[in-house]
Protein backbone atom coordinates (compact mmCIF):
# COMPACT_ATOMS: atom_id res chain seq x y z
CA UNK A 1 0.00 0.00 0.00
CA UNK A 2 1.13 3.53 -0.70
CA UNK A 3 1.62 4.79 2.82
CA UNK A 4 3.53 8.12 1.01
CA UNK A 5 0.18 9.33 -0.54
CA UNK A 6 -0.38 12.80 0.47
CA UNK A 7 -3.96 12.44 1.34
CA UNK A 8 -4.33 16.58 2.06
CA UNK A 9 -3.39 17.36 -1.50
CA UNK A 10 -5.40 14.33 -3.22
CA UNK A 11 -6.80 16.04 -6.06
CA UNK A 12 -10.46 14.78 -5.35
CA UNK A 13 -10.14 15.70 -1.22
CA UNK A 14 -12.80 18.09 -0.68
CA UNK A 15 -11.30 19.80 1.82
CA UNK A 16 -9.87 23.07 0.84
CA UNK A 17 -6.60 23.80 -0.57
CA UNK A 18 -4.48 26.97 -0.87
CA UNK A 19 -4.79 26.69 -4.98
CA UNK A 20 -8.65 26.89 -4.13
CA UNK A 21 -8.50 30.20 -2.87
CA UNK A 22 -7.86 32.51 -5.95
CA UNK A 23 -10.67 30.07 -8.16
CA UNK A 24 -13.48 30.06 -5.14
CA UNK A 25 -13.43 34.14 -5.22
CA UNK A 26 -13.68 34.36 -9.13
CA UNK A 27 -16.06 31.08 -9.23
CA UNK A 28 -18.14 31.72 -6.13
CA UNK A 29 -22.12 32.72 -7.24
CA UNK A 30 -22.77 35.55 -5.47
CA UNK A 31 -26.55 35.64 -5.67
CA UNK A 32 -29.17 32.46 -4.97
CA UNK A 33 -30.08 32.73 -8.73
CA UNK A 34 -26.81 31.97 -9.75
CA UNK A 35 -26.24 28.84 -7.52
CA UNK A 36 -26.68 25.89 -8.91
CA UNK A 37 -28.12 23.30 -7.32
CA UNK A 38 -28.93 22.26 -3.51
CA UNK A 39 -32.95 23.31 -4.65
CA UNK A 40 -34.50 22.38 -1.55
CA UNK A 41 -31.68 24.75 0.56
CA UNK A 42 -31.89 27.70 -1.73
CA UNK A 43 -36.02 27.96 -1.88
CA UNK A 44 -36.12 27.43 1.95
CA UNK A 45 -33.31 30.69 2.05
CA UNK A 46 -35.23 32.45 -0.58
CA UNK A 47 -38.07 32.50 1.73
CA UNK A 48 -36.14 32.97 4.83
CA UNK A 49 -34.30 36.18 3.30
CA UNK A 50 -37.49 37.39 1.92
CA UNK A 51 -39.60 37.33 4.92
CA UNK A 52 -36.84 38.94 7.07
CA UNK A 53 -36.02 41.43 4.83
CA UNK A 54 -40.13 42.42 4.82
CA UNK A 55 -39.93 42.67 8.34
CA UNK A 56 -36.81 44.46 8.68
CA UNK A 57 -35.65 41.48 10.97
CA UNK A 58 -32.19 40.05 10.93
CA UNK A 59 -32.27 36.20 9.92
CA UNK A 60 -32.53 33.52 12.19
CA UNK A 61 -29.02 31.63 13.42
CA UNK A 62 -28.46 28.83 10.62
CA UNK A 63 -26.89 25.96 10.59
CA UNK A 64 -25.58 24.12 7.57
CA UNK A 65 -24.49 20.49 7.34
CA UNK A 66 -23.01 17.55 5.37
CA UNK A 67 -19.47 16.69 3.18
CA UNK A 68 -17.46 19.52 2.90
CA UNK A 69 -16.89 21.21 -0.50
CA UNK A 70 -21.00 21.50 -0.75
CA UNK A 71 -20.80 25.21 -0.45
CA UNK A 72 -21.40 26.16 3.23
CA UNK A 73 -19.22 29.28 2.79
CA UNK A 74 -20.61 30.08 -0.59
CA UNK A 75 -24.04 30.06 0.53
CA UNK A 76 -23.21 32.34 3.91
CA UNK A 77 -21.67 34.50 1.22
CA UNK A 78 -24.77 34.93 -0.24
CA UNK A 79 -27.16 35.49 2.42
CA UNK A 80 -25.31 38.33 3.59
CA UNK A 81 -24.81 39.70 0.01
CA UNK A 82 -28.79 38.98 -0.24
CA UNK A 83 -29.42 40.56 3.30
CA UNK A 84 -27.49 43.34 2.59
CA UNK A 85 -24.76 43.00 5.73
CA UNK A 86 -21.20 42.40 6.52
CA UNK A 87 -20.09 38.93 6.80
CA UNK A 88 -17.74 37.93 9.80
CA UNK A 89 -15.34 34.28 8.90
CA UNK A 90 -13.90 31.96 11.62
CA UNK A 91 -13.57 29.03 12.06
CA UNK A 92 -14.15 27.04 15.29
CA UNK A 93 -10.56 25.97 15.97
CA UNK A 94 -9.52 29.35 15.44
CA UNK A 95 -11.61 31.08 18.42
CA UNK A 96 -8.63 29.40 21.45
CA UNK A 97 -9.90 32.18 23.78
CA UNK A 98 -13.18 33.82 25.87
CA UNK A 99 -11.79 37.32 25.00
CA UNK A 100 -11.52 36.06 20.87
CA UNK A 101 -15.01 34.98 20.76
CA UNK A 102 -16.55 38.28 22.66
CA UNK A 103 -14.62 40.63 20.58
CA UNK A 104 -15.56 39.12 17.71
CA UNK A 105 -19.26 39.23 18.97
CA UNK A 106 -18.98 42.69 20.09
CA UNK A 107 -17.92 43.80 16.90
CA UNK A 108 -20.45 42.80 14.97
CA UNK A 109 -23.05 45.62 13.78
CA UNK A 110 -27.34 45.01 14.14
CA UNK A 111 -27.90 42.39 11.37
CA UNK A 112 -24.63 41.27 10.36
CA UNK A 113 -24.00 37.74 9.79
CA UNK A 114 -21.05 35.83 11.80
CA UNK A 115 -20.17 32.61 10.09
CA UNK A 116 -18.37 29.95 11.82
CA UNK A 117 -16.97 26.89 10.14
CA UNK A 118 -16.17 23.58 11.57
CA UNK A 119 -18.26 24.55 14.75
CA UNK A 120 -18.16 21.58 15.96
CA UNK A 121 -14.78 22.31 16.91
CA UNK A 122 -15.34 25.51 18.80
CA UNK A 123 -14.15 24.64 22.47
CA UNK A 124 -17.18 23.47 25.04
CA UNK A 125 -16.28 26.87 26.86
CA UNK A 126 -16.65 29.12 24.22
CA UNK A 127 -20.31 27.75 23.46
CA UNK A 128 -21.03 28.77 26.97
CA UNK A 129 -20.71 32.36 25.48
CA UNK A 130 -22.62 31.51 22.64
CA UNK A 131 -25.91 30.51 24.40
CA UNK A 132 -26.69 34.03 25.63
CA UNK A 133 -25.36 35.73 22.58
CA UNK A 134 -27.40 33.95 20.37
CA UNK A 135 -30.76 33.70 22.62
CA UNK A 136 -31.04 37.38 23.92
CA UNK A 137 -28.24 39.37 22.14
CA UNK A 138 -25.76 40.03 25.34
CA UNK A 139 -22.49 38.46 27.15
CA UNK A 140 -21.34 39.00 30.01
CA UNK A 141 -17.64 39.87 30.31
CA UNK A 142 -15.02 38.67 33.46
CA UNK A 143 -13.12 41.89 34.19
CA UNK A 144 -10.08 41.63 36.56
CA UNK A 145 -8.94 38.54 38.68
CA UNK A 146 -9.42 37.95 42.50
CA UNK A 147 -11.67 39.31 45.13
CA UNK A 148 -11.67 42.65 42.42
CA UNK A 149 -13.33 40.53 39.43
CA UNK A 150 -16.90 41.73 38.06
CA UNK A 151 -18.94 40.82 35.29
CA UNK A 152 -20.15 43.66 32.95
CA UNK A 153 -23.23 43.08 30.65
CA UNK A 154 -23.08 43.61 27.34
CA UNK A 155 -25.88 43.78 24.52
CA UNK A 156 -24.60 43.03 21.33
CA UNK A 157 -26.14 44.11 18.24
CA UNK A 158 -28.77 41.71 16.38
CA UNK A 159 -26.77 39.53 14.68
CA UNK A 160 -27.36 35.83 12.55
CA UNK A 161 -25.11 33.10 13.28
CA UNK A 162 -24.45 30.31 10.41
CA UNK A 163 -22.35 27.18 12.01
CA UNK A 164 -21.27 25.20 9.10
CA UNK A 165 -20.42 21.24 10.12
CA UNK A 166 -19.15 18.26 8.75
CA UNK A 167 -20.38 16.63 11.93
CA UNK A 168 -23.71 17.88 13.38
CA UNK A 169 -23.88 14.42 15.85
CA UNK A 170 -20.61 16.07 17.38
CA UNK A 171 -22.49 19.41 18.48
CA UNK A 172 -23.82 19.68 21.91
CA UNK A 173 -27.85 19.74 21.83
CA UNK A 174 -28.25 22.79 23.51
CA UNK A 175 -25.73 24.50 20.89
CA UNK A 176 -27.56 22.80 18.47
CA UNK A 177 -30.95 23.60 19.64
CA UNK A 178 -30.44 27.31 19.36
CA UNK A 179 -30.43 27.37 15.75
CA UNK A 180 -33.73 28.22 14.17
CA UNK A 181 -33.23 26.68 10.86
CA UNK A 182 -30.85 23.54 10.48
CA UNK A 183 -29.91 22.82 6.41
CA UNK A 184 -28.04 19.41 5.14
CA UNK A 185 -26.17 20.35 1.91
CA UNK A 186 -26.85 17.02 -0.41
CA UNK A 187 -23.98 16.23 -2.75
CA UNK A 188 -24.78 17.32 -6.39
CA UNK A 189 -26.20 15.05 -9.21
CA UNK A 190 -23.81 14.97 -12.59
CA UNK A 191 -25.65 17.23 -14.07
CA UNK A 192 -25.85 20.15 -11.66
CA UNK A 193 -21.61 19.51 -11.04
CA UNK A 194 -21.68 19.69 -15.27
CA UNK A 195 -23.82 22.53 -15.09
CA UNK A 196 -21.23 24.07 -12.37
CA UNK A 197 -18.09 23.12 -15.05
CA UNK A 198 -19.12 24.71 -17.94
CA UNK A 199 -20.25 27.79 -15.87
CA UNK A 200 -16.61 27.97 -14.51
CA UNK A 201 -15.25 27.04 -17.75
CA UNK A 202 -16.85 30.15 -18.81
CA UNK A 203 -15.50 32.12 -16.25
CA UNK A 204 -12.20 30.80 -16.65
CA UNK A 205 -12.31 31.66 -20.37
CA UNK A 206 -11.68 27.71 -21.32
CA UNK A 207 -13.29 25.94 -24.03
CA UNK A 208 -14.67 22.70 -22.82
CA UNK A 209 -17.24 20.44 -25.00
CA UNK A 210 -20.42 19.09 -22.93
CA UNK A 211 -18.88 15.63 -23.12
CA UNK A 212 -16.01 16.51 -21.18
CA UNK A 213 -17.58 18.78 -18.53
CA UNK A 214 -19.95 15.95 -18.17
CA UNK A 215 -17.21 13.51 -17.64
CA UNK A 216 -15.46 15.59 -14.85
CA UNK A 217 -18.51 16.27 -13.12
CA UNK A 218 -18.87 12.75 -13.18
CA UNK A 219 -16.38 11.95 -11.59
CA UNK A 220 -16.39 14.78 -8.88
CA UNK A 221 -17.79 13.01 -6.35
CA UNK A 222 -20.81 15.01 -6.08
CA UNK A 223 -18.54 18.21 -4.85
CA UNK A 224 -18.36 21.62 -6.56
CA UNK A 225 -15.28 21.87 -4.82
CA UNK A 226 -13.71 18.99 -6.65
CA UNK A 227 -15.32 19.75 -10.07
CA UNK A 228 -13.43 23.12 -10.32
CA UNK A 229 -10.20 21.31 -9.27
CA UNK A 230 -10.46 18.99 -12.14
CA UNK A 231 -11.59 21.58 -14.23
CA UNK A 232 -8.21 23.36 -13.91
CA UNK A 233 -6.42 20.56 -13.82
CA UNK A 234 -7.69 19.37 -17.59
CA UNK A 235 -7.33 23.10 -19.22
CA UNK A 236 -3.58 22.72 -17.74
CA UNK A 237 -3.80 19.47 -19.36
CA UNK A 238 -5.33 20.73 -22.45
CA UNK A 239 -3.03 23.60 -22.96
CA UNK A 240 0.60 21.57 -22.79
CA UNK A 241 -0.83 18.20 -24.56
CA UNK A 242 -3.47 19.78 -26.40
CA UNK A 243 -4.48 22.66 -28.04
CA UNK A 244 -6.22 24.38 -25.07
CA UNK A 245 -9.85 23.36 -25.79
CA UNK A 246 -10.98 20.72 -23.40
CA UNK A 247 -12.67 17.42 -25.10
CA UNK A 248 -13.67 13.94 -23.89
CA UNK A 249 -10.44 12.74 -25.51
CA UNK A 250 -8.26 15.25 -23.19
CA UNK A 251 -10.82 14.77 -20.27
CA UNK A 252 -10.14 11.47 -20.28
CA UNK A 253 -6.68 11.48 -20.27
CA UNK A 254 -6.29 13.67 -18.15
CA UNK A 255 -8.30 11.91 -15.07
CA UNK A 256 -6.41 8.62 -16.00
CA UNK A 257 -2.85 10.74 -15.40
CA UNK A 258 -4.63 11.61 -11.96
CA UNK A 259 -4.97 8.25 -11.35
CA UNK A 260 -9.28 9.12 -11.04
CA UNK A 261 -11.20 6.25 -12.34
CA UNK A 262 -14.68 6.30 -13.79
CA UNK A 263 -16.39 6.90 -10.44
CA UNK A 264 -14.06 9.56 -9.31
CA UNK A 265 -12.26 7.40 -6.44
CA UNK A 266 -9.30 8.01 -6.04
CA UNK A 267 -5.88 5.75 -5.04
CA UNK A 268 -7.27 6.46 -1.36
CA UNK A 269 -10.43 5.65 -1.55
CA UNK A 270 -9.90 1.99 -3.11
CA UNK A 271 -7.32 1.49 -0.90
CA UNK A 272 -10.42 1.62 2.02
CA UNK A 273 -12.50 -0.46 0.09
CA UNK A 274 -9.66 -3.04 -0.34
CA UNK A 275 -8.85 -2.82 2.70
CA UNK A 276 -12.20 -3.72 4.18
CA UNK A 277 -11.85 -6.92 1.65
CA UNK A 278 -8.39 -8.13 1.76
CA UNK A 279 -7.66 -7.14 5.49
CA UNK A 280 -11.76 -7.90 6.97
CA UNK A 281 -13.41 -10.80 4.68
CA UNK A 282 -15.30 -7.28 3.38
CA UNK A 283 -16.89 -6.43 6.56
CA UNK A 284 -18.13 -5.63 8.67
CA UNK A 285 -15.10 -3.32 10.70
CA UNK A 286 -15.57 -0.52 12.85
CA UNK A 287 -14.05 3.19 11.72
CA UNK A 288 -11.06 3.21 14.03
CA UNK A 289 -10.03 -0.22 13.44
CA UNK A 290 -10.18 0.75 9.75
CA UNK A 291 -8.37 4.06 9.46
CA UNK A 292 -5.87 2.37 11.67
CA UNK A 293 -5.15 -0.44 9.13
CA UNK A 294 -5.41 2.09 5.86
CA UNK A 295 -2.92 4.79 7.81
CA UNK A 296 -5.24 7.68 7.73
CA UNK A 297 -7.47 9.15 10.21
CA UNK A 298 -10.91 8.26 10.96
CA UNK A 299 -12.14 11.67 10.03
CA UNK A 300 -10.67 11.87 6.91
CA UNK A 301 -12.23 8.90 6.19
CA UNK A 302 -15.47 9.40 7.68
CA UNK A 303 -15.77 12.87 6.09
CA UNK A 304 -13.92 12.30 2.59
CA UNK A 305 -14.26 8.82 1.60
CA UNK A 306 -17.31 7.47 3.18
CA UNK A 307 -20.10 9.90 1.87
CA UNK A 308 -19.51 9.55 -1.79
CA UNK A 309 -18.90 5.38 -1.06
CA UNK A 310 -22.14 5.12 0.73
CA UNK A 311 -23.95 7.70 -1.50
CA UNK A 312 -22.97 5.35 -4.74
CA UNK A 313 -23.45 2.36 -2.77
CA UNK A 314 -20.29 0.60 -2.72
CA UNK A 315 -20.16 0.82 1.10
CA UNK A 316 -22.68 0.36 3.64
CA UNK A 317 -23.09 0.66 7.54
CA UNK A 318 -24.63 -1.54 9.35
CA UNK A 319 -24.94 -1.83 13.28
CA UNK A 320 -21.96 -3.49 13.27
CA UNK A 321 -19.55 -1.65 11.15
CA UNK A 322 -18.46 -1.05 7.42
CA UNK A 323 -19.43 -3.80 4.36
CA UNK A 324 -17.95 -3.47 1.18
CA UNK A 325 -21.21 -4.49 -1.05
CA UNK A 326 -21.38 -6.40 -3.71
CA UNK A 327 -21.01 -3.72 -6.38
CA UNK A 328 -18.34 -2.43 -4.50
CA UNK A 329 -16.69 -5.98 -5.22
CA UNK A 330 -17.37 -5.66 -8.59
CA UNK A 331 -15.64 -1.77 -8.86
CA UNK A 332 -12.49 -3.73 -7.53
CA UNK A 333 -12.66 -6.43 -9.74
CA UNK A 334 -12.82 -8.79 -7.27
CA UNK A 335 -15.26 -11.63 -7.04
CA UNK A 336 -17.94 -11.12 -4.31
CA UNK A 337 -17.83 -13.81 -2.27
CA UNK A 338 -21.28 -16.05 -2.40
CA UNK A 339 -20.90 -16.93 1.33
CA UNK A 340 -20.93 -13.39 2.25
CA UNK A 341 -24.87 -12.24 1.04
CA UNK A 342 -26.11 -14.68 3.70
CA UNK A 343 -23.44 -13.61 6.30
CA UNK A 344 -23.96 -10.07 6.02
CA UNK A 345 -27.76 -9.35 5.22
CA UNK A 346 -27.99 -5.76 3.83
CA UNK A 347 -24.50 -6.23 2.13
CA UNK A 348 -25.44 -7.90 -1.42
CA UNK A 349 -25.68 -4.30 -3.31
CA UNK A 350 -29.32 -4.02 -1.63
CA UNK A 351 -27.89 -2.19 1.90
CA UNK A 352 -31.14 -2.76 3.98
CA UNK A 353 -29.30 -2.85 7.50
CA UNK A 354 -27.63 0.58 6.38
CA UNK A 355 -27.73 3.89 7.93
CA UNK A 356 -28.79 6.55 5.83
CA UNK A 357 -26.59 9.16 4.40
CA UNK A 358 -28.57 11.93 6.05
CA UNK A 359 -28.53 9.86 9.15
CA UNK A 360 -25.04 9.22 9.26
CA UNK A 361 -24.42 12.92 9.07
CA UNK A 362 -27.09 13.68 11.77
CA UNK A 363 -25.55 11.83 14.31
CA UNK A 364 -22.01 10.29 15.77
CA UNK A 365 -20.48 7.40 14.24
CA UNK A 366 -21.17 4.42 15.93
CA UNK A 367 -17.45 3.66 17.20
N1 LIG B 1 -19.27 27.02 -8.06
C1 LIG B 1 -19.10 26.24 -6.99
N2 LIG B 1 -20.30 25.85 -6.52
C2 LIG B 1 -21.24 26.38 -7.30
C3 LIG B 1 -22.66 26.32 -7.34
N3 LIG B 1 -23.35 25.61 -6.44
N4 LIG B 1 -23.29 27.00 -8.29
C4 LIG B 1 -22.60 27.69 -9.20
N5 LIG B 1 -21.27 27.77 -9.22
C5 LIG B 1 -20.59 27.12 -8.30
Amino acid sequence: MDEEFDFENRIISPSHRDEDAESDNTLRPRTLREYIGQEKAKENLEIMIGAAKLRGEPLDHLLFYGPPGLGKTTLSMIIAQEMGVNLHITAGPAIEKKGDLTALLANLAEGDVLFIDEIHRLPRQMEEILYPAMEDYAIDIMIGTGPAAHSIHLTLAHFTLIGATTRAGQLSTPLRDRFGVQMRLELYTPEELSTIVRRSASILDVPITEQAALELASRSRGTPRIANRLLKRARDYAQVRGNGRIDLRMAQECLAMMEIDELGLDPTDRKMLETIVRFYGGGPVGMAALAATVGEEAVTLEDVCEPYLLQIGFLARTLRGRVVTRLGYEHLGIPYPEKLRAEQPGAGGVPDEQISFSESYAEDSED
